[in-house]
């Protein structure tokens, strides 16, 4: 298989996942004037940590406390962590069945990943399992023609509610007519009992006009409960709040990432607050550790969803 007689071309980061790093809330990001309307979240910069070659590293990343994962169509590779050695590789195959893996969250030692059958059409979804040690494929829950194509799954740390995004796309696929879903109806879900779909959310439109003719691809939880999202090719995570009425995400806010361009993100919550967000750099192969500066924040997002008046204060209302 192409894949494994690659040679190796990984190299040892040039830093050692060393340091400690400290988790961050920077001064510029607390007492901030958000108000959670369209076009005031937040925007701030994360810096990359260290670099890793890897060869998989073309659809997304995972990652434990001692492993990362990169993630391709239908291969994945084992790394360690403190080296980025790659270790392991489970390789399926260009016929399928799985074609199309977009990313991956550990939990409990088996790797949840997100899967279509992008760019065909009826876009068809999946979620696929491994069994983190052995790097053996475990289970398979199908969808079928769901309401997009699945990019993304992560269990939030807080309620351990799933969520996850069905993307649909403003391109129109070869030999197609039309548009792959229209990006607009891309959508963020929230899971129950067998992966059923229980609640949906939309992006808010400024956010999904800068994913077309593409998508949301990548989605993770930190630990301090924030939601980051990215697009296709922006080198940019989006943080979301889900909003306490109607059906449309609240932006936060924007992080530049200079060394990703959208795609799979994960965020190491092995270490807790601590952690770092890992991400991939298609174009180069590599996996891409970064430190972002919402890490540790906990301030509330005001949201309003209206008012209630008494008799002489009523909005609008003659008389
Ligand atoms: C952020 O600001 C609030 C209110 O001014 C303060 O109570 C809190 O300690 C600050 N947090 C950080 C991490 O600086
Ligand atoms: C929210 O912030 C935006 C931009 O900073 C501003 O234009 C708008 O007036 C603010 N809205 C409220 C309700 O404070
Ligand atoms: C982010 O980086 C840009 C460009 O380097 C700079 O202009 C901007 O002030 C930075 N923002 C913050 C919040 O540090
Ligand atoms: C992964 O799949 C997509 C969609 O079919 C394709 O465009 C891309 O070239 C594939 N990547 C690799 C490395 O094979
Ligand atoms: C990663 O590699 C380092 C250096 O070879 C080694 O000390 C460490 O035990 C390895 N970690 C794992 C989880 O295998
Ligand atoms: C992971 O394991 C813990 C402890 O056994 C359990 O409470 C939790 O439900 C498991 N999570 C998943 C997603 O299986
Ligand atoms: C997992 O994979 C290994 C190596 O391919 C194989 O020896 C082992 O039997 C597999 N285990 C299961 C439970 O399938
Ligand atoms: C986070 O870092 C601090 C300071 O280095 C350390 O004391 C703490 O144990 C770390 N927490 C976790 C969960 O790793
Ligand atoms: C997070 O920030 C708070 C307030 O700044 C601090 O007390 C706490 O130790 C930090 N958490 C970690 C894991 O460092």
């Amino acid at each position: 298989m192409a894949k494994i007689a690659r040679p190796a071309l990984w190299l040892f980061s040039l830093a050692v996942a060393t340091a400690q790093t400290q988790p961050q809330c920077l001064s510029t990001t607390n007492g901030t004037t958000f108000n959670g309307t369209a076009g005031s979240e937040l925007q701030l910069n994360g810096t990359t940590i260290r670099t890793i070659d890897a060869a998989d590293a073309d659809q997304g990343v995972a990652v434990d406390a001692d492993y990362i994962y990169s993630i391709d169509n239908y291969s994945i590779t084992k790394h360690n962590k403190t080296t980025g050695a790659p270790l392991l590789q489970w390789y399926g195959s260009p016929s399928g069945p799985i074609i199309h893996l977009d990313g991956g969250v550990l939990i409990n030692s088996t790797l949840y990943a997100p899967h279509s059958n992008y760019p065909s059409s009826p876009i068809t979804s999946s979620i696929e399992t491994w069994d983190a040690t052995t790097l053996n494929h475990t289970s398979s829950h199908a969808f079928g023609i769901e309401r997009g194509s699945l990019t993304w799954i992560d269990q939030n740390p807080t309620t351990g509610a799933w969520y996850g995004a069905f993307a649909n796309y403003d391109r129109v696929q070869p030999g197609q007519a039309v548009p792959y879903g229209l990006t607009m109806r891309t959508q963020v879900v929230r899971f129950g009992e067998g992966w059923k779909v229980e609640r949906s959310w939309v992006f808010p439109e400024a956010l999904w006009q800068s994913f077309s003719p593409m998508s949301n691809s990548g989605g993770s939880f930190g630990a301090d409960g924030w939601l980051y999202v990215t697009g296709h090719d922006a080198s940019a995570a989006y943080v979301m709040k889900i909003p306490d009425a109607g059906s449309t995400l609240i932006w936060v806010a924007t992080i530049s990432l200079p060394d990703i361009e959208g795609q799979g993100i994960a965020w190491d919550r092995s270490r807790g607050l601590n952690g770092s967000l890992y991400g991939i750099s298609r174009e180069g192969g590599k996996i891409v550790e970064m430190r972002v500066p919402l890490q540790n924040c906990s301030w509330d997002v005001p949201t309003m969803v209206g008012a209630v008046y008494g008799p002489g204060e009523f909005v609008g209302l003659d008389g």
